[in-house]
């Protein structure tokens, strides 16, 4: 396997030099724009918000606000920020679409990345601030979220909520751990859900997954807690050869990772989207995702250390999540060819949630775990069909 990645590269590296023009590519000022910047840019109007959670973080939400409108709440996936909601541009991206038909829009920007790296007592460079993985962010930043954006949408008692990703599994940590968030969800629509990785296809997962207890002992002997270091001179060189000089095998590693779809693939808007991903995150998320796969279940984080998880859990193993308190309307939406989300999975999670009113294994055969954010027919693939679910719960049909 690892033979097989390095050929790979190998061949990528040299047939993107051999082909190399530098200066093909355009400055595209949407990669480089922060998700306030796009906003105002495509002449919306825009509010920053900072939110404490209750162990210190400031978290800062970027609103796109509609006076008296339902409040919607998008949680973008794992490295990602609220740019995920934003970099299809005016036409496409589901923030802006929401926007259209009247939602007050809020994009939340989950702890650690690069919006949200307050915190009362901590910084960015200590150990400390660096703690958590999807099950912080799923029982403190969705819980003071959903508490601030309710407190400020004018008598409106719950919201509707559409996570990516891990702004899915986050969802699913809140409900079985805060489940009296639930009465406060009107409608959660999770794109490219996941709670369980037993079927999961993405081999840089799949390979890396079993090492990742010994490559995090390793990275924290050398503090280093946040992956990828989050470095305005990186950040640079890393866009520069994704873009121009590398830029064809940057788009399949991106396809590798995420699902082969080039029909669906605008090489602008990826460009857009290297732009702004990834976004920074904990060591800590990778390591507990990494847990999940090798054990295929969905169980609170493993200390690997029987004293740790007694003093954490009361018991030597870490327990699951109880999906059964997950208990507000569910629509899941999946692809059949993204690499991440396998549909036995997501098939097994709808199985374990009690109350599906929406089940989607989307028709395009070659949608994959990015086509959520940034395929060129990502509106009629996707979104109507998630506007009219809304619709619907609204009207109470559903
Ligand atoms: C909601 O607003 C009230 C009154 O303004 C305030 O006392 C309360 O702390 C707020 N709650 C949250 C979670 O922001
Ligand atoms: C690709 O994205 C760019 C920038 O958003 C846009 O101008 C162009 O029309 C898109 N192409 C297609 C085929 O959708």
């Amino acid at each position: 396997m690892f033979r097989f990645y390095y050929c790979l590269i190998w061949l990528c590296l040299h047939g993107n030099l051999v082909l190399a023009r530098c200066g093909d590519a355009a400055f595209l000022e949407d990669a480089h724009l922060p998700s306030p910047g796009l906003i105002r840019k495509y002449g919306y109007p825009f509010e920053e918000h900072k939110i404490e959670t209750n162990d210190g973080f400031l978290l800062t939400a970027h609103r796109i606000p509609k006076r008296g409108g339902p409040p919607v709440l998008l949680v973008h996936g794992l490295q990602d920020s609220s740019a995920a909601w934003l970099v299809n541009g005016p036409d496409k991206a589901l923030a802006y679409l929401l926007s259209n038909r009247g939602y007050d829009v809020w994009m939340l920007n989950v702890r650690g990345n690069r919006y949200s790296r307050r915190h009362i007592n901590y910084k960015p460079r200590q150990r400390q601030f660096w703690d958590f993985s999807f099950h912080e962010i799923g029982i403190y930043d969705l819980p003071a979220t959903i508490d601030y954006i309710l407190n400020r949408s004018g008598g409106y008692r719950n919201l509707h909520y559409v996570g990516h990703s891990q702004g899915t599994t986050s969802f699913f940590v809140m409900g079985s751990e805060r489940p009296a968030y639930m009465k406060k969800i009107k409608l959660f629509q999770g794109l490219a859900p996941v709670a369980y990785f037993a079927y999961m296809k993405q081999s840089l997962g799949k390979y890396f997954a079993p090492y990742m207890g010994e490559i995090v002992r390793l990275a924290y002997r050398s503090c280093i807690y946040e992956f990828p270091p989050q470095s305005k001179v990186l950040k640079k060189v890393f866009y520069k050869l994704c873009t121009v000089i590398l830029h064809k095998s940057c788009t399949f590693l991106i396809m590798k990772l995420a699902g082969v779809d080039y029909r669906q693939l605008n090489s602008t808007t990826i460009q857009i989207y290297i732009g702004h991903f990834p976004a920074g995150g904990s060591v800590k998320s990778f390591d507990h995702y990494a847990q999940q796969i090798n054990s295929g279940g969905f169980f609170k984080y493993n200390y690997r250390s029987v004293a740790k998880n007694r003093r954490a859990y009361g018991s030597a193993k870490p327990p699951a999540y109880e999906l059964g308190n997950v208990d507000c309307k569910v629509a899941l939406y999946y692809g059949k060819n993204d690499l991440l989300a396998a549909v036995k999975d997501v098939r097994r999670l709808r199985n374990e949630l009690p109350n599906v009113v929406h089940d989607e294994l989307l028709t395009y055969r070659k949608f994959n775990h990015i086509d959520f954010l940034v395929a060129i027919d990502v509106r009629k693939l996707l979104y109507d069909s998630m506007f009219s679910v809304m619709k619907r719960v609204e009207d109470g049909e559903l």
